[in-house]
């Protein structure tokens, strides 16, 4: 039985009735760009995070330019970056005039290490940095990072694109960042019917320069107080969002189902799969297994004869792309995102997968293991 990577077409039943009167009510109102719809996405997103406040944006990748020049990085300011994220975490960084630095990642929780990346503000005094909360967990340290840029007066974004629904000792992951910026492109855990991101913010004065910086610079309908551009969030996203947002704990329930069971099954064949630090609630975003990079390439070529989907997220460290060359800054610390990058193998793992899906991948990966 041929198991996807992912299926965003596992809808429960009610789902594709509802979105169709939405679209309608939508269309009817005309609510295309901004309107209540968009204003409603972002109470409730502010209420689920417990953030201060919340604006919708265009994608992942804006939301992180917003939140850059929100703080007010730009022309040659150093920002900190893991070498293990996507490609967008350093883009972001370089499209607002600045330069990434790169930290190595921590082989446990595989989130920017703490250490290095207090010997990295020490070293070279940047004005930013940007945490990210990757695989559907986040960093063991996080609350230290928050604590020390705060008192090193280095402003920290945390890029939250794969965590909704992961909880921090209890409370959503999202509610005590300065700034952390997420991403609703289809294949996230809250996921649109297009592009769309926010920025998170526990400021409103924040809050207020990333909404102007996204419309525009706008301080009336032609007043323009700053350089911005348009990255407003559109109002079909904003309906088909605010209806997921009610299916959220069911999709969250079943992707951490999947997740415990692969961790159990892989322990069994003595396969490390990676677990979240003991203070997170998982979201299930993505199975993270490490296997030997000699025999990577045969595992997949079996799973791949057994029309099983994987993936490699992420297949490179951001400090060896091709395009990193010309804009990094200095890349600290040792190769553990290149050696992740080589191991990482990742299995199946979508809302309302099937036991028997779920059977069939064990199935087929331990034959591919040789077990
Ligand atoms: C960690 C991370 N940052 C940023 C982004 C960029 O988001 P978007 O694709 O919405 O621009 C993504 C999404 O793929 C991501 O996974």
């Amino acid at each position: 039985m041929p198991v996807p990577f992912i299926d965003l077409k596992r809808f429960e039943p009610d789902f594709l009735s509802r979105w169709a009167e939405e679209c309608a009510h939508l269309t009817k109102t005309t609510q295309f760009v901004g309107g209540p719809v968009v204003g409603k996405l972002e109470e409730k997103l502010r209420a689920l995070s417990g953030a201060v406040a919340v604006v919708g944006c265009a994608n992942g990748t804006d939301a992180l330019q917003l939140a850059l020049r929100a703080v007010g990085v730009g022309e040659g300011d150093l920002v900190l970056v893991p070498d293990a994220t996507f490609w967008a975490t350093f883009e972001a960084v370089v499209n607002v005039g600045a330069r990434p630095i790169t930290i190595d990642i921590d082989p446990v929780d595989l989130q920017m290490d703490f250490d290095l990346f207090v010997s990295a503000v020490e070293t070279h005094k940047p004005k930013a940095a940007i945490l990210v909360h990757l695989y559907g967990w986040g960093s063991a340290k996080l609350a230290a990072f928050r604590e020390f840029c705060k008192k090193k007066n280095v402003f920290l974004i945390e890029d939250g694109a794969q965590a909704h629904g992961v909880t921090f000792n209890g409370d959503s992951i999202y509610k005590d960042a300065l700034l952390s910026t997420v991403s609703f492109y289809p294949a996230k855990v809250l996921g649109s019917c297009g592009d769309a991101g926010a920025v998170y913010t526990s400021s409103t004065e924040l809050a207020d320069v990333v909404r102007k910086l996204g419309n525009h610079g706008r301080t009336s309908h032609y007043g323009h107080g700053l350089i911005g551009w348009n990255s407003r969030l559109a109002g079909f996203d904003a309906g088909y969002l605010n209806l997921s947002i009610e299916y959220m704990d069911a999709r969250l329930e079943s992707r951490r189902k999947v997740a415990a069971r692969y961790r159990d099954e892989f322990r069994k064949l003595g396969v490390k799969f990676v677990a979240p630090p003991a203070a997170y609630q998982e979201n299930g975003y993505l199975s993270v297994a490490l296997i030997d990079p000699d025999k990577r390439a045969g595992v997949e070529a079996v799973l791949k004869e057994n029309g099983i989907g994987f993936g490699n997220v992420y297949p490179g460290a951001m400090s060896k792309q091709p395009g990193a060359a010309r804009f990094l800054h200095a890349k600290f610390g040792g190769d553990n995102a290149d050696t992740l990058s080589r191991s990482v193998l990742n299995l199946p793992l979508f809302a309302y997968m099937t036991d028997a899906e779920v059977d069939e991948v064990i199935r087929v990966f331990a034959k591919a293991i040789g077990r």
